[in-house]
């Protein structure tokens, strides 16, 4: 039974550099913030064994104007349980934990994900050098 729980960073950063930053250093999957206070960890566990991750952290929006406080980062489910719904309970958690308007960065090939969970894609597609194409998304 998949199980998800806040963590500590120390357990996100092994399924970061598997799927995330594959054949990156680790020190490519520790992140600027992933230690402030207001910054929170999540897993999904199926029993002791990490198989999803996500973080939240208080970062103003990047763009134009007005946009949400709180960013979602470090999205990922292991590859074997990806489509069987581990993303959408993280999800949950993440918004359960934060009652307010979200923003990320999406890779271009999760919209579809972030969109059948009700966010929104705003601007053009972008360039992360070490994780390619992505786009803003926002969840009101
Ligand atoms: C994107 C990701 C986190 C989604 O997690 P998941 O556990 O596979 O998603 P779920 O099974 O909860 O899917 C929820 C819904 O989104 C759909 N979905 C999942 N991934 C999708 C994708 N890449 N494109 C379009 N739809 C997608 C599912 O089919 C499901 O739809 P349904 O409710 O109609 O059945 C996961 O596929 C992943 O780790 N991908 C590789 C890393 C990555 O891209 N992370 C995001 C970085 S921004």
């Amino acid at each position: 039974m998949i199980r998800v729980r806040t963590a500590t960073v120390d357990e996100v950063v092994p399924l970061r550099m598997t799927a995330l930053r594959a054949g990156m250093p680790e020190a490519a999957s520790r992140w600027t913030g992933d230690l402030e206070a207001t910054t929170t960890h999540f897993v999904a566990t199926d029993g002791d064994r990490v198989v999803g991750i996500a973080s939240v952290m208080h970062r103003p929006w990047p763009g134009q104007g007005d946009g949400p406080a709180w960013q979602l980062r470090g999205m990922a489910v292991e590859a074997a349980l990806r489509g069987t719904g581990v993303g959408h309970l993280l999800l949950d958690a993440v918004r359960a934990h934060v009652a307010a308007p979200l923003w990320c960065n999406a890779r271009v090939s999760a919209q579809g994900f972030y969109e059948r969970e009700g966010w929104r894609p705003i601007g053009d597609v972008f360039e992360i050098p070490e994780a390619g194409p992505h786009l803003w998304m926002v969840r009101a």
